[in-house]
């Protein structure tokens, strides 16, 4: 029982994990459901493959082989995570997610106790998304001051590989937030007296300046941020945004729109379809740097300010990714679930070159 297991093995996350584990001496083994595209994602790099055409053929082969970590790129992750983390609770295996909306991170973290009877480690958000906002304001909140509200603002710097969007990423696009109280499927979430309640996609707009002196705005999305924030804080009011929603106020007015026909099943099938065929060109990434950002208001009404400088985004969840796993591996896990910085504390954004910056704004 030593192997990582990598779900979605042929994909851009799962091959570059595979590559950088394989680099520090963790040997993966690339799970997808097509023979071809596996020996293809593995050509080379001395990776070994395991066909599973099936989410069913997926968790017995999980149940058989027991690896130590599995790792799951194959979203949504709403549909996929509940067969496998039952899985790997039932092999003894630890799990990793690179979830990040707010429905699968919540769901994963709603098993917890599952994972604590079963003695299992589970990690969900382990990628750029989630972990860049969560380690700021986990840095920020430090134990001495009572967080009353927190904004938080995630500004990857994403250069784009050639090729289709693909099924697993159009998947999670339209996907919404099933399940999730506070609000309908298709509309946006904040923190309220410490419960989820409705906000506007894309609203609460920011405009920001990064430390390089690039000047972005950001508008609410309810992104696995969220949670991980409020949890982070214990503030009973908690923001997330993301520079990714477009803040133009045409966009915003056609958002809710889109949201109420992606709430149309075959429409919602129909747009996943046509997202995933979305071929892109290479591009390179369009700034120096990714950051993640937060404001923590606190009891006594004095802010502070905190920025995590990290790389091209893409690069980050590899990196977050393939550190957390290895860490599994090392014995660093507990049992319970987690997103990563609960985990694993503030140094992991530093291990994958993350460096922190506080711009405290002071009393009012
Ligand atoms: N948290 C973050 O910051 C972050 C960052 C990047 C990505 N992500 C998430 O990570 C996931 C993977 O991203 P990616 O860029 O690696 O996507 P990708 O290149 O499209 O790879 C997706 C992988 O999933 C497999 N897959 C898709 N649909 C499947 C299905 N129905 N059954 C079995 N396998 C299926 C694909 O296999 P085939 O070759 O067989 O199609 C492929 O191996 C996405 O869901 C994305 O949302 C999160």
């Amino acid at each position: 029982m030593s192997a990582v297991w990598i779900l979605g093995g042929t994909g851009r996350v799962g091959r570059a994990v595979a590559d950088r584990l394989l680099a520090d001496g963790t040997p993966a083994v690339l799970v997808g459901r097509d023979a071809a595209r596996l020996d293809a994602a593995a050509a080379g790099r001395g990776h070994r493959t395991h066909v599973a055409a099936a989410p069913e053929a997926v968790a017995a082969g999980i149940r058989e082989a027991r690896p130590a970590v599995v790792v799951n790129t194959v979203g949504p992750f709403t549909r996929t995570a509940p067969a496998v983390v039952d899985a790997c609770l039932a092999a003894g295996s630890d799990y990793v997610d690179l979830a990040n909306d707010l429905a699968a991170v919540t769901a994963l973290l709603d098993r917890g106790e599952d994972a604590v009877r079963a003695g299992r480690t589970l990690v969900t958000g382990a990628g750029f998304g989630v972990v860049a906002t969560e380690s700021v304001v986990a840095w920020l909140c430090d134990g001495t001051q009572q967080a009353v509200r927190v904004r938080t603002d995630m500004l990857p710097s994403l250069a784009v590989q050639a090729g289709p969007l693909g099924e697993a990423l159009a998947g999670t696009l339209v996907e919404g937030l099933p399940g999730v109280p506070g609000g309908g499927r298709f509309s946006g979430r904040r923190v309220v007296d410490g419960c989820l309640a409705p906000a506007p996609l894309g609203g609460a707009v920011r405009s920001l300046v990064t430390p390089d002196g690039d000047r972005l705005s950001t508008g609410l999305m309810p992104l696995g941020e969220l949670v991980a924030a409020q949890r982070a804080s214990g503030a009973p009011s908690v923001e997330s945004a993301s520079s990714e929603v477009p803040t133009g106020r045409a966009v915003r007015t056609v958002l809710p729109l889109a949201a109420r026909l992606l709430a149309i099943g075959p429409l919602r099938r129909l747009a996943a379809r046509r997202l995933a065929a979305v071929t892109f060109v290479e591009r390179p990434a369009p700034r120096a740097h990714s950051w993640g950002h937060a404001v923590v208001t606190w009891a006594d009404g004095a802010t502070s300010e905190g920025w995590l400088r990290l790389g091209e985004a893409q690069a980050t969840t590899d990196a977050v990714a393939a550190e957390v796993v290895r860490r599994l591996v090392e014995g660093e896990g507990r049992p319970g679930a987690f997103t990563p910085v609960a985990l694993l504390g503030t140094g992991l954004a530093e291990a994958v070159g993350g460096v922190y910056r506080r711009t405290d704004a002071g009393r009012p």
